[in-house]
């Protein structure tokens, strides 16, 4: 299906007015986009009153003011919602404001100080909302759910009451700029499979955060959740349900192996745990490192208990690409439970208390080392078939 040019109707008086990014490869410099991405902006027109929610990247204002001509006049928008101070969402408010002399920009509490730090808002232009606000649009009302560190501590949601639609910002995203504007048109679970990628790396370090707003969306009973990246849920459930179990830490009964090898030892302990294990009728997930993809592998820490790190000694510490993978763990706040090394070494070792130094502070247990000088013999075999065993035991908890 052929991106689309225009914009899309949702309801009556409510308008995709976004923009798909469908060449862009990365996000923050981290995540790969292997199906671009969009940012979607919501135009809600009532009797009296018209209100725009969210904007656009940088280099796409002009894209915005067009697709919203098309369905009123720019210069008679009353609100600009900004429910996210994040640039790809907020940064062409302060455009929207300039073309639009009476519009006042809607936002929460730290919204506020948000906007007039990142873009210099003029504070006269900004009202506050929170959970008690009503905005009367003229036959459509806005109210606002509050939403922090959703993942920056100003989100807020936007709830369109008569139509019962949900406009969550990033929260429910998915990186994609596919035709299709519904997850169900594009496929339900080709959309989760992106919306997982997308919660991987922006939502999963705030998963308190994240049940609480489930619940409190939950409540609401939407008819339809409009996020600000990529697909629309008309069928909120399907969604809904993965978020419970992303935040709640439903684990898959599955191992995480990640591995980086110079010379084949921690290779051949890889490959040989992974053999162990699938005889065994564990699903595992393997990766060679510098040859994967990251986001293939910040998915899989979404509810992967058990991650396995592969790595040797360089010099005095671990291999870099090992360090990365654990560093992302970490900054991720990966929910795993428990971890295990294969680790080997030429002359010195340093691998494995970089690794620890690397991993302190996520709660998890260690349940084994490997460690081996040169290429592994039996007696790491035989350890690496006592690790099966834990893992194995362990997995019985999830
Ligand atoms: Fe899509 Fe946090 O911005």
């Amino acid at each position: 299906m052929a991106l689309p040019k225009g914009t899309f109707t949702i309801a009556p008086g409510v308008f995709w007015v976004g923009v798909k990014h469908d060449n862009r490869r990365m996000f923050d410099a981290l995540i790969p986009l292997p199906r671009g991405t969009s940012y979607n902006a919501y135009l809600v027109v009532g009797s009296d009153k018209v209100a725009l929610i969210d904007t656009v990247n940088p280099g796409f204002e002009d894209e915005l003011v067009e697709k919203v001509s098309v369905h009123v006049d720019p210069t008679k928008i009353d609100y600009v919602v900004m429910n996210h101070a994040e640039p790809d969402h907020a940064n062409a408010a302060k455009h929207m404001l300039d073309i639009a002399p009476n519009a006042k920009l809607l936002a929460g509490a730290k919204g506020k100080e948000a906007a007039m730090m990142y873009f210099d808002i003029d504070p006269s232009r900004i009202i506050v909302v929170d959970e008690t606000t009503k905005i009367q649009l003229g036959g459509k009302t806005l109210s606002f759910v509050d939403a922090p560190w959703l993942h920056w501590p100003e989100t807020i949601f936007t709830y369109l009451e008569e139509d019962k639609i949900l406009f969550p910002c990033d929260f429910f995203g998915s990186h994609i700029a596919h035709g299709e504007f519904y997850a169900d048109e594009y496929g339900n679970e080709k959309s989760i499979e992106l919306a997982k990628l997308y919660f991987a790396e922006i939502m999963m370090p705030f998963r308190k955060q994240g049940m609480n707003a489930t619940e409190k969306v939950k409540k609401l009973n939407p008819k339809v959740i409009a996020p600000s990246h990529g697909v629309i849920w008309r069928d909120p459930h399907v969604i809904l349900d993965e978020y419970e179990k992303w935040n709640g830490e439903k684990f898959e009964k599955k191992v995480l192996i990640a591995y980086v090898s110079m010379w084949g030892s921690c290779e051949k302990m890889a490959r040989t745990l992974q053999e162990i294990l699938v005889k065994k009728g564990v699903e595992v997930n393997i990766y060679d490192l510098p040859n994967s993809n990251i986001g293939d592998l910040a998915t899989e820490l979404v509810d992967s208990p058990i991650l396995v790190v592969g790595a040797p000694t360089v010099l005095n510490g671990i291999h870099p690409v090992a360090a990365y993978v654990a560093l992302l763990a970490k900054t991720l706040r990966a929910p795993t439970k428990y971890a295990a090394v294969l680790t080997s070494y030429g002359w010195g070792g340093g691998a494995v208390k970089q690794l620890q130094a690397l991993l302190d502070g996520m709660k998890l247990e260690i349940l084994d080392v490997v460690e081996v000088k040169g290429p592994p013999k039996q007696a790491q075999f035989d350890k690496i078939a006592v690790l099966a065993d834990k893992i194995e035991e362990k997995l019985r908890e999830f």
